[in-house]
């Protein structure tokens, strides 16, 4: 196949292991799909139903630029409420998803040559939307003995004169890591000190399940220097929706509603009617979802710490778990590929997340508990 009209940035830009699932998945029929951080639930129904019938309403047109303004004004009562942190109708910004909310906010600030912190392992596609900029990711390293929290005194070997940014993910994937409040303090001294923009990716708050999550956008100075992606795919299970947000001082809030006009213009209208219903009827219908999804991360957990040579922290928080194999004495890649062949699971390595997560897989529990504990079983029948 030719490349001739294909522009250079896209010369090289491999597929990696997330996009190469489905010829792993059509391998055997049946394979249990544990490598997609796409929960197997339906969106609750009555959020499905709010955009139905706001839809049929008249909500099918573009939206105000920063966002449906009703949405908006729940997105600032959101944050009050769960985090007492006050956001102004200015700061919120509405897009399609966290992913566009990072590369929106990335084209945005980002300069050729700029340099952009990022945890290593983190979420795959920061590091290609970097690239995509012009600018570059630096990997720091995290580690499990440091329960793969974000370590600022690391980082700071890692600074050069062009450092813009720096990337945090809380709860994380793929670790599962959660910082708290003393984490978060840190990290704040830490931009404030070599004055960087924080970019927070905040998708998996809810799922918490040993300390409360604490947005960096709470502690003193850190709001002017910060923007806060979120969406709805996780916390409110409506990956389909395609829909999330940016908080953000107001002068970047509006730099970014050009970079965002220039690709969509507005979010979908129906899908921004779905989170409005969704964030204001949210203690009735999420925490069932919650607690599934700490089932699920929980049993799984036990499981794996019972079967010889596989470990994993307690779960922290997200529906991942980064399971230790450096006992088996293979690669990740390797454990990947025979967990398929001997006991038709697909799992993701961890070098998918970056060079610091060789020695361990991911786990999403994305699936049943029933399905998790099939896997679980078939993995330890497989004796690796
Ligand atoms: C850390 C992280 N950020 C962003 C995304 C993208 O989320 P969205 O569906 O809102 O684009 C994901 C999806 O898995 C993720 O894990």
């Amino acid at each position: 196949m030719t490349d001739k009209f294909i522009a250079d940035l896209h010369k090289g830009h491999e597929l990696n292991m997330l996009a190469k699932t489905e010829e792993m998945l059509a391998a055997y029929d049946d394979v249990i799909d544990l490598s997609v951080g796409d929960p197997d639930m339906t969106t609750p129904a009555p959020i499905i139903e709010a955009a139905y019938r706001d839809s049929l309403a008249g909500h099918t047109h573009y939206t105000a630029f920063r966002g449906d303004p009703a949405l908006r004004a729940q997105i600032v009562a959101y944050y009050k409420e769960e985090y007492d942190v006050d956001i102004a109708d200015e700061e919120v910004f509405v897009v399609t998803s966290a992913n566009m909310g990072m590369f929106v906010a990335l084209f945005t600030c980002l300069n050729p040559g700029d340099e952009v912190l990022i945890p290593d392992p983190c979420f795959p596609v920061y590091m290609d939307q970097i690239r995509f900029c012009r600018a570059r990711a630096v990997p720091v390293p995290t580690y499990e003995e440091e329960r793969f929290r974000f370590n600022p005194a690391r980082a700071r070997e890692f600074v050069t004169e062009k450092t813009k940014a720096l990337i945090i993910n809380t709860p994380c994937n793929p670790t599962g890591a959660c910082m708290n409040l003393s984490d978060m303090r840190e990290i704040a001294d830490f931009a404030k000190e070599f004055d960087l923009l924080v970019i927070a990716d905040d998708i998996y708050t809810s799922m918490s399940y040993q300390e409360p999550f604490v947005p960096i956008i709470s502690l003193p100075g850190m709001k002017e220097r910060t923007i806060t992606i979120n969406s709805t795919s996780k916390n409110f299970v409506m990956t389909g929706y395609r829909l999330g947000w940016n908080i953000a001082p107001a002068y970047l809030a509006d730099a970014m509603r050009k970079t965002n006009d220039l690709m969509v213009f507005t979010a979908p209208a129906p899908s921004q009617r779905a989170a409005l219903y969704a964030l204001a009827h949210r203690h009735e219908l999420m925490p069932a979802v919650m607690d599934e999804f700490r089932e699920r991360v929980c049993k799984t957990a036990e499981r794996i710490n019972a079967i010889p040579r596989l470990s994993v922290l307690p779960p922290m928080g997200t529906f991942y778990l980064f399971v230790n194999i450096k006992e088996t004495g293979l690669s990740s890649e390797e454990f990947v590929y025979q967990v398929l062949e001997k006991a038709h699971v697909l799992l993701m390595p961890g070098t998918a997340f970056g060079a610091a997560g060789e020695g361990y897989v991911r786990i999403a529990c994305t699936r049943s508990v029933e399905e998790l504990t099939k896997a679980t079983e078939r993995i330890q029948s497989a004796g690796l």
